[in-house]
């Protein structure tokens, strides 16, 4: 019930702002030649108000609906317009049928698509679009769900922005967001600005953080919940004897993401410093892969190709140091340094000298021009970082496919703990959407 009520809400939310909009387009967009008539268009202009009063034209209302060879082409409230495929109305269409409302799912099978149906009728009534098919198939859409459906440019943004949030790159002056631990669970307005953060930036610093091992854990369980590893739920970053990781000594960590051992890379990474070396050693480091990689692509084109074209393995064999651990691991995952998406967008960053494995499926000739383009990358990731000291108390959260980290070697006998725990962006952004819904806040 709630579901439907926020949903109806959302939907009347996005009519108002289609409405603003209009109301902004149309007063903007007032020909020069107007200004002489005014007097005479002001009389027209009041009868035009008159009407809209008793007939208010919402913006994901339809106007007209004309069928022409493969689609049927909509006219919308806010002037915008949108031809819609037969083959994809008659997919998706919502009846009983075809889609199970409770499951939210099509039950239509692909096998029954017919890639040439075309409507003998449709009708344009006050709430729905009626489309009887040539076959006898009739299907209804409310006005509201093919308005947001529309192919046009501003629809499709509207919902890729849903999907995930547009990344803000950032260099060396780069100042983390902070974000006091008790509050982020105790205000979800708080909670879903670091999940917006998160997404936007990359990156954040949650202070205040309890002097417990699992912190990390119980924020991500109050998120969603954590992602594990071998190494377990979360892991004690101290300096081990007889370690199974180079992360788990005091030896100095290059920029790096987090486990690209595995092909599902964890999304976000926490880092809690529960105890903090004293005197020089285990600073941190962060930097931007995507401004990095971006900075790649613009300058040295061949070395940016060369990575994203190149697989690398990571690979970690071991025992485990503690019960909670994996008794024996050996995981091995093969993937370029820069994933780019359909539209040609660095989507993960794998860069990891200590995992990196040496097997390298190249041929010798292009090994050298290999190490050139990561060479490059770890210059660019270093010139535009950031450094700071994490004090105990101190929870860094970073993107772990887009932001990479470092640290600073340390003493062997060091006091230094610090903890790191995962979460995965499906689940941070499955509850950014479910809060932005909660809380009535759309982007
Ligand atoms: C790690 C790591 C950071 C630190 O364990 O992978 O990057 O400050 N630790 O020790
Ligand atoms: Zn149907
Ligand atoms: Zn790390």
């Amino acid at each position: 019930m709630a579901t439907i009520y926020s949903r109806t809400l959302f939907l009347g939310a996005s009519a108002l702002r289609g409405v603003a909009r209009q109301q902004v387009r149309q007063r903007s967009s007032a020909p020069l030649s107007y200004r002489n008539t005014r007097s005479l268009n002001l009389a027209s202009t009041a009868k035009q108000q008159l009407a809209v009063k008793e007939a208010p034209l919402s913006a994901n209302s339809i106007v007209s609906s004309t069928p022409e060879t493969e689609s049927l082409n909509l006219k919308f409230g806010d002037g915008s317009a949108s031809q819609m495929p037969y083959v994809w109305l008659r997919e998706n269409c919502q009846c009983s049928e075809c889609y199970n409302s409770m499951a939210q799912g099509r039950t239509f099978l692909m096998e029954s698509l017919d890639l040439n149906i075309s409507p003998s009728n449709v009708k344009n009534d006050e709430e729905e679009v009626l489309v009887e098919w040539n076959d006898g198939h009739v299907s209804k859409y409310t006005k509201p769900w093919l308005y947001d459906r529309a192919f046009t440019p501003a629809a499709r943004a509207q919902h890729r922005n849903r999907y995930a949030l547009r990344r803000e790159p950032w260099g060396a002056d780069h100042q983390l967001k902070e974000f006091d631990y008790y509050t982020m669970i105790k205000d979800d307005k708080v909670l879903l600005d670091w999940l917006l953060t998160m997404e936007r930036k990359g990156s954040a610093m949650i202070k205040n953080t309890p002097d417990r091992d699992i912190a990390g854990p119980e924020i991500i369980e109050h998120i969603a919940y954590v992602k594990q590893s071998h190494y377990g739920p979360h892991s004690p970053v101290i300096n081990r004897p007889n370690t199974n990781n180079v992360a788990f000594s005091n030896a100095k960590l290059g920029m790096h993401n987090d486990l690209p051992q595995y092909e599902q890379m964890p999304g976000i990474i926490f880092i809690q410093c529960v105890k903090q070396h004293r005197g020089t050693g285990g600073e941190s480091v962060i930097s931007d892969g995507l401004f990095a990689a971006e900075s790649l692509r613009r300058n040295h084109p061949d070395a940016f190709k060369i990575l994203t074209t190149t697989d690398a393995y990571f690979w970690d064999k071991g025992h485990a140091n503690y019960s909670w651990e994996m008794d024996e691991f050996y995981k091995i995952s093969k993937m370029p340094i820069l994933t780019l998406n359909s539209d040609n967008e660095v989507i993960r960053v794998a860069v990891n000298n200590a995992i990196r494995d040496s097997y390298l499926d190249l041929p010798s000739h292009k090994v050298k021009s290999f190490y050139v383009a990561m060479k490059l990358l770890n210059d660019i990731l270093y010139d535009n970082s950031v450094r700071f000291k994490m004090d105990a108390g101190d929870m860094m959260t970073l993107d772990n496919v887009r932001c990479l980290h470092g640290r600073e070697g340390y003493e062997a006998f060091s006091e230094r703990h610090v903890e790191s725990s995962y979460l995965d962006w499906d689940e941070a952004r499955c509850r950014r959407r479910r809060l932005q819904e909660k809380l009535g806040v759309f982007i």
